[in-house]
């Protein structure tokens, strides 16, 4: 694990660096205010949006939407949290300045270009799964994995939103790195960006497990962000 300010890491190999390291944390990436004046935003958005138990595939073009998943029947790894996709040729409904800036340093430190949103790789159509995650006081998790089983190898970019201690108090993000388990919430900060290579086992623990879980109003608890990139797989939709 490395731990980086942004204006240190111009000049560096990033694709290199994450497979030796494993994780890299960049810190003070965004203004730590304007993260949460965006997660505000976002909270009051999705009183509005319609609560999605399945979301069907995703495609060009497709519209945000706001999923609770509680299981292991349709993602890989077993979880309860909550996600808001923000598709890019959608408007903006929060993180608009961050999420433009986080897709640029990205592409441009991947060696990545998109074209009208897609990017073609190995004679692949993939495009930005940009989304809010939301681990719920009261019990939110996401089971130990490994990412990368759908985006041919490019890691996963992540943006820390609460803070561990003061938004919520057990549990949370960490990475097992040759057996040993590290606690990454103790480093993160909201307004830090984190990414890991993706055969990095990591997981969420439990958060605040022993809370009230409040299905009424889902509002306390951890959140984040995770720009990924994803195949599009229903080549019909594609235009
Ligand atoms: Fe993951």
């Amino acid at each position: 694990m490395k731990i980086f300010y942004e204006k240190n890491v111009s000049k560096l190999n990033l694709k290199k660096l994450i497979e030796k390291e494993k994780v890299i944390i960049i810190k003070k990436f965004f203004k730590k205010e304007k993260i949460f004046s965006n997660l505000q935003k976002i909270k009051k958005k999705i009183k509005k949006m319609k609560f999605l138990k399945v979301s069907g595939p995703n495609y060009y073009l497709k519209k945000n939407y706001n999923r609770l998943d509680i299981g292991d029947y349709s993602q890989v790894n077993a979880r309860f949290s909550r996600m808001i996709a923000l598709f890019e040729w959608n408007k903006y409904e929060a993180f608009e300045d961050e999420l433009k800036k986080l897709v640029i340093f990205r592409d441009k430190h991947l060696g990545l270009n998109k074209e009208k949103f897609i990017y073609i790789y190995n004679k692949k159509r993939l495009y930005n799964l940009q989304k809010v995650l939301h681990y719920p006081s009261g019990g939110g998790f996401m089971n130990k994995h490994t990412d990368g089983y759908n985006n041919d190898g490019f890691p996963n970019f992540l943006v820390c939103i609460t803070k561990k201690g003061k938004n919520y108090f057990d549990g949370g993000a960490y990475y097992e790195i040759g057996k040993k388990e590290i606690d990454v919430e103790e480093i993160l900060d909201p307004g830090d960006i984190y990414f890991h290579s993706t055969n990095t086992l990591h997981g969420v623990r439990s958060i605040d497990y022993k809370k009230k879980l409040e299905l009424e109003n889902l509002n306390k608890g951890r959140w984040a962000i995770n720009l990924s990139l994803e195949e599009i797989k229903n080549e019909k939709k594609y235009l």
